[in-house]
């Protein structure tokens, strides 16, 4: 059906703007008690009872209770607000009053009503919808309290990277979105047409932050990276964003270092700045609070004995599936290192450990609760021969690579990093069952729309 809108309510319109009354937003309500202001925004809510009418509208700073008295407020608003459906947007013109009832502590006695434009039949109702459906409504389905938080714990967590980075003495240098090559592993690149010539989609900055490092010392890139893996899990997203820093005579150990206080930082700014979020989404915080460096450091070879008592048709030397991440992160509290796991199972760049031949210098960080994976990296090869071999050994196209060789060439040097994936970390943190809540519009295996 098609929208009809709702005609503008001329006359109200009028009146206010030669009351020349302020317009402010919800969030602010607080600095004009008793003073009359507007508000713009969307139905969320709305009933009405005899003389008394309540109208919860929304306009993405929070939600305010407005009330419509007969004989305080217009008739005409008293009329038009049996035009209000879910959705409708509106104007409201009222006095700020304290009400620690009110959602958001503050209400409006309201004046008058203007009706913006209609919304009719609103697909999203306060019952329960099935996540299929959710998901084809993604773009109005970000209007929806839950929605709204997971949003906001995701913008903090994009701002402590930054902060975190930035005031380390970081330099951001982003990588390219179109490759020539494979980062890690070509069964899940995109492949796509860069005029005449092959182009991938990046799965990961790393390789560009390698060359960054050698020439800023600390640096790190963030943003979107693409993986066209076909698994529908609760962790895995098309794509997703990665932050990478990578930093120069860094070694494994220190780069653990460098990641545990990372997301210590991440998850502790989070908790104190979004405490109303994550009481919307009902986060318990406790096992958060004790997110703090540092964090236990488990060997593969001591993952691999723990997985074997409950699972005991894991095959030593194999990845970990998501099951197996869960029976050794169950052990911990805190978020767990697994570090050294077999070279044979980790991408080209990963440096063999000296010591103990077979096994690499790498390490992924496990979150708690069973959210699995939310870091990868670990110290990079950093031998051109080696590499050179590494490259060969996994039948990458060594022209490719040139550039990347060439690191080696000109004052190779020890280095490490590590990426960090924003969704599943914000996953974990705000408690989602699935990562793609955790990203305005997800692009699934199966899935790349809205
Ligand atoms: O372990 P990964 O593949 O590591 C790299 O890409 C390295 N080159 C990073 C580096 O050292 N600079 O990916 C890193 C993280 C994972 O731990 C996970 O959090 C996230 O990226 N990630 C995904 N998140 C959602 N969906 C997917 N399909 C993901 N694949 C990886
Ligand atoms: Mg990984």
């Amino acid at each position: 059906m098609i929208d009809q809108p709702i005609q503008y309510n001329a006359e109200a319109k009028l009146r206010l703007h030669f009351r020349g009354v302020m317009r402010v937003y919800i969030s602010d309500l607080k600095d004009h008690v008793g003073k009359t202001v507007s508000l713009q925004g969307w139905v969320y809510n709305h009933r009405s009872s005899g003389k008394i009418k309540f109208l919860l509208m929304r306009d993405g700073t929070g939600i305010c209770q407005c009330v419509y008295f007969r004989g305080e407020c217009s008739d005409e608003a008293f009329t038009d607000f049996e035009k209000l459906t879910q959705e409708t947007c509106v104007k409201v013109t009222g006095m700020v009053r304290a009400e620690p009832r009110s959602p958001g502590g503050y209400e409006l006695s309201a004046r008058e009503l203007e009706i913006n434009a209609g919304s009719v039949d609103y697909p999203i109702s306060p019952k329960k919808h099935g996540t299929d459906f959710l998901m084809n409504q993604r773009h109005l389905w970000l209007r929806s309290k839950r929605q709204h938080a997971v949003m906001r714990v995701r913008a903090e967590v994009v701002k402590a990277i930054r902060d975190f980075f930035d005031g380390r003495g970081f330099t951001l240098t982003d990588a390219p979105i179109f490759t020539p090559s494979a980062c890690e592993g070509t069964s899940t690149l995109f492949e796509t047409k860069y005029f005449d010539e092959k182009a991938y989609l990046s799965q990961s900055g790393q390789l560009y932050m390698e060359a960054t490092a050698a020439a800023l010392g600390k640096v790190y890139c963030f943003g979107p990276t693409f993986r066209a893996e076909k698994s529908k899990t609760r962790r895995h997203l098309i794509e997703f964003w990665m932050v990478e820093p990578e930093v120069a005579f860094n070694d494994l150990y220190d780069n653990m270092e460098l990641a545990e206080q990372f997301v210590e930082f991440v998850v502790q700014r989070v908790i104190v700045k979004r405490e109303e979020e994550l009481k919307t989404l009902e986060r318990n915080v406790e096992g958060l609070k004790k997110v703090k460096a540092p964090f236990p450091r488990v060997h593969y070879r001591e993952a691999v004995a723990m997985i074997l008592k409950e699972n005991p048709a894991f095959i030593d030397g194999n990845d970990f599936g998501g099951p197996d991440e869960t029976i050794v992160s169950s052990k911990f509290e805190q978020p767990v290192f697994v570090h050294h796991f077999p070279s044979a199972i980790k991408a080209f760049y990963m440096k063999e450990d000296p010591k103990e031949p077979g096994y690499s210098m790498s390490c992924d960080l496990l979150a708690p609760e069973g959210y699995g994976e939310i870091i990868g990296g670990g110290q990079r090869e950093d031998s051109y021969e080696t590499l050179v071999r590494k490259i060969e050994e996994h039948k990458l196209n060594i022209k490719d690579f040139e550039w990347y060789l060439d690191l080696r060439k000109f004052g190779t040097f020890q280095h490490a990093g590590f990426g960090l994936g924003v969704e599943r970390t914000v996953g974990w943190i705000c408690g989602t069952q699935h990562v793609r809540e955790t990203i305005p519009f997800p692009r699934l295996y199966g899935r790349n729309y809205p």
